[in-house]
């Protein structure tokens, strides 16, 4: 299902609707999270339902799709610390249920094979809240990533490195290498949510969308699940010919 709406702040507060729904559906459910400028208005949101209206967050848990490898969590730009800062310290969620992969792991095969593992016992992804690259990467699975890759250790695309590089004080700054969830791993989610704004990424919406599926535009796989939601802004939708 793709829905259109005028701008970021109804995108996330839609965003926001449909994740608080789930949470109040399933309180001990799980919830996958994404960093990046695209979910910080529907944290912002979830932080207002919280306050004011109680959205609680005790027993729920939640996994983040991806890490900077090298970056300690208390970094300021690892997404640890991102999650910190946006979500997890304005709410009551537990911080051992709230999971952001480490990205300093001695034996990173380890990690990402216990972190399968972790996501597994914990009974699954109820909902996978997901951005887009501007090269249709989704979390930092780039472009050449299979469609059943599980959680591993990968290269950064340029691209990825000069989008990102403005949440860092200087572009040699960005890690050049991350962890990330599989996409094998996202398509085991039950319901997967994918929010997308601005006219930079009309074209990897709708390559990912409308093209054929395919490695070389790893959100293209959506396709492939049963239960996805695209929530986008006019201007992200601008290239589709089908909405
Ligand atoms: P953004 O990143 O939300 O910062 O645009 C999205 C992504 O790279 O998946």
């Amino acid at each position: 299902m793709v829905e259109v709406l005028a701008d970021y702040q109804l995108v996330s507060n839609r965003a926001a609707g449909i994740i608080a729904d789930q949470i109040r559906a399933t309180p001990r459910g799980v919830i996958g999270l994404a960093t990046g400028g695209t979910p910080v208005g529907a944290y912002d949101r979830l932080v207002a339902l919280h306050q004011t209206q109680g959205l609680d967050f005790s027993n729920l848990t939640t996994f983040n799709l991806d890490e900077y490898v090298g970056l300690s969590p208390d970094h300021p730009q690892s997404y640890h610390s991102f999650m910190w800062q946006h979500l997890f310290s304005h709410v009551n969620i537990r911080a051992s249920h709230a999971h952001v992969v480490s990205g300093l792991a001695h034996d990173f095969d380890q990690a990402c094979a216990e972190w399968e593992h972790r996501i597994e016992a914990s009974g699954g992804i109820d909902l996978q809240i997901l951005g887009i690259g501007s090269n249709g990467h989704i979390a930092f699975n780039e472009p050449g990533s299979t469609l059943t890759s599980r959680t591993r250790v990968v290269e950064l695309a340029e691209r990825t490195v000069q989008d990102n590089a403005r949440f860092f004080d200087r572009p040699d700054e960005v890690p050049r290498t991350a962890v990330t969830m599989g996409i094998g791993t996202i398509l085991e989610a039950r319901r997967l949510l994918l929010m997308a704004t601005g006219d930079h990424k009309a074209h990897a919406v709708a390559v990912a969308l409308e093209g054929p599926v395919t490695s070389d535009v790893p959100a293209s796989a959506l396709q492939r699940h049963a239960n996805v939601h695209v929530l986008l802004d006019t201007a992200a939708a601008s290239q589709l010919n089908s909405v």
